[in-house]
C-alpha cells in the first residue's frame, strides 16, 4: 500500500495569488513538486537571490536541489516554451533536465494550437493568454490530441502534420503555421527527459506538493464560465491530473491575495476603477507575468473566497501581498450582497504588517472563513515569509 500524502497549493481567486512563491517556500520539505493542470498560460514569479524568474511550464520546486519536478498528466505542454525555460534555467546554473519528470499523459501544445487562437478570435472576448491552451485541451477532449507518450512512435511526425492540416483546413483564411526547428528541438528535449506513468511513479514517494496554476474562479467547471481557463484549477484537478486517490490529499493550502486581481474579461464584483485601480496596479506591480497586460484590481471578496474554500476543502490559508496595502487609511472587504450589489465593510488600514490593524484584518479573515491564516507573505522573496502558530 502506498503511503502517498499529497499537500496541495491552490489559488482561491482568479490566479496570480502568489502560488509560485508559496510553492517555492514549501518545496524544500518535499521530494516531489507536481503540476497537475494548465500550461504556459501560468506565470509563476519567483526571486532567486534577488533575481526575478518567471516560470511557465516548469514547477516552482526547481530551485530546490534534489527535488523532482513532475509535469503531471493534467497539464498541456508547449515543447518550445519548455525548451526556452530549461535553457534559461541553465544560464542560472540550474540543470532542470536532471530533475524534470514528464507524465506520458501530458498533452502537447502544437504551433497550430497557438495559431488557432490568432485566427479564430474565439478567445478575444475572454482575453486568453494566447498560448494555445483552449485549443490544446479541446483536442484532448475531442480525442484527437497528442500525448507526450506518443513522441517515440514512428508515425508521430505524421500525426503532428495531420492535426496541423486538420486545423489549417478549418481556417482557410489564415496562413497555416509551419513547424519550426524549435518545435522539433523541444520534442528532442522531451525525449531526453524522464517520461513516466504517473500512477506508478508518484506512489514511490511519501510526500508530494501539488502546485496549482490559475485560480479557483478560473476553473472550467467551478469558475465564472465562459470567462475561465480550460482546465480544473481546483482540488478535483489534482486527483485526475496526478492519478491519485482522494484519501491521499492531506493539507490544502488556499492562497489568497489581500485584495483581488483578474486578467482578461468576465465578472469581477469587487472591481475598482480609475485612480483606485491604478494605485493597486502600481503598488502591487499588477501586470500579467505571461502577457504583460495590466491586471484588473479590486477589493477582497469574502463571498467568492468562502465558495473557493468550500469546493476545495481548504485546510489552511496563506495570505499574500498585504504589504501592498500598507498606508491605506481604510481597506474594504466584500462580505455579502449580490454580485451586482456587493455589500462591503471598511476595516482600518495598516502602516506596516506589525501594525495591530493588520492583525485585526487577519483575524477578520479567519472569523469569516473559519480557517487559520497559517502563513503570511510579507514581500516577493523566499525569506519574506511569516509562519503563524496554529491554534
Ligand atoms: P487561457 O487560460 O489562456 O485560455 O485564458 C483564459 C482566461 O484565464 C483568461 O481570462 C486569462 O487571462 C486567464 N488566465 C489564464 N492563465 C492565467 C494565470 O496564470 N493567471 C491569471 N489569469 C490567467
Ligand atoms: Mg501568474
Amino acid at each position: 500500500m502506498s503511503r502517498l500524502q499529497v499537500d496541495v497549493v491552490i489559488g482561491l481567486q482568479w490566479g496570480d495569488e502568489g502560488k509560485g512563491k508559496v510553492v517555492d517556500a514549501l518545496a524544500g520539505d518535499y521530494p516531489v513538486v507536481a503540476r497537475f493542470q494548465g500550461g504556459p498560460n501560468a506565470g509563476h514569479t519567483l526571486y532567486l537571490n534577488e533575481q526575478k524568474v518567471v516560470l511557465h511550464q516548469v514547477p516552482a520546486g526547481i530551485f530546490h536541489e534534489g527535488v523532482y519536478c513532475l509535469i503531471g498528466d493534467g497539464v498541456v505542454l508547449d515543447p518550445e516554451v519548455l525548451l526556452k525555460e530549461v535553457e534559461g534555467l541553465r544560464q542560472l546554473g540550474i540543470s532542470a533536465e536532471e530533475r524534470l519528470v514528464i507524465g506520458k499523459g501530458v498533452h502537447l501544445i502544437l504551433p497550430v494550437h497557438r495559431w488557432i487562437e490568432e485566427v479564430s478570435r474565439e478567445g478575444e472576448k475572454i482575453g486568453t493568454t494566447r498560448r494555445g491552451i483552449g485549443p490544446a485541451y479541446a483536442d484532448r477532449y475531442a480525442r484527437r490530441g497528442l500525448p507526450v507518450g506518443w513522441i517515440d512512435r514512428a508515425d508521430f511526425p505524421a500525426l503532428v502534420q495531420e492535426l496541423t492540416a486538420y486545423h489549417a483546413a478549418r481556417f482557410p483564411e489564415g496562413e497555416a503555421p509551419s513547424l519550426s526547428e524549435r518545435f522539433w528541438e523541444g520534442i528532442e528535449l522531451l525525449r531526453r527527459l524522464q517520461q513516466v506513468q504517473v500512477s506508478e511513479w508518484l506512489p514511490r514517494f511519501n510526500r508530494v506538493l501539488a502546485e496549482g496554476s490559475q485560480g479557483t474562479m478560473l476553473d472550467i467547471f467551478a469558475g465564472t464560465y465562459p470567462y475561465v481557463t480550460s482546465s480544473h484549477t481546483t482540488v478535483a484537478g489534482v486527483i485526475s491530473g496526478l492519478s491519485i486517490p482522494p484519501q491521499s490529499i492531506r493539507e490544502v493550502y488556499g492562497v489568497l491575495k489581500a485584495y483581488t486581481t483578474r486578467v482578461g474579461g468576465g465578472p469581477f464584483p469587487t472591481e475598482v476603477f480609475g485612480a483606485e485601480a491604478q494605485w493597486l496596479q502600481d503598488r502591487g506591480n499588477e501586470r500579467g507575468s505571461t502577457t504583460g497586460r495590466l491586471r484588473r484590481c479590486g477589493w477582497l471578496d469574502i463571498v467568492a473566497l468562502r465558495y473557493a474554500i468550500q469546493i476545495n476543502g481548504v485546510t489552511r490559508l496563506t495570505l499574500t501581498k498585504a504589504d501592498v496595502l500598507c498606508g491605506l487609511p481604510t481597506v474594504k472587504v466584500r462580505i455579502g450582497g449580490t454580485d451586482d450589489h456587493p455589500h462591503y465593510i471598511s476595516l482600518p488600514g495598516w502602516k506596516s504588517l506589525a501594525d495591530p490593524a493588520f492583525e485585526e484584518f487577519v483575524r477578520f479573515i479567519e472569523q469569516e472563513t473559519n480557517l487559520p491564516v497559517w502563513s503570511i507573505s510579507t514581500g516577493p522573496t523566499r525569506t519574506d515569509w511569516q509562519q503563524r502558530a496554529l491554534a
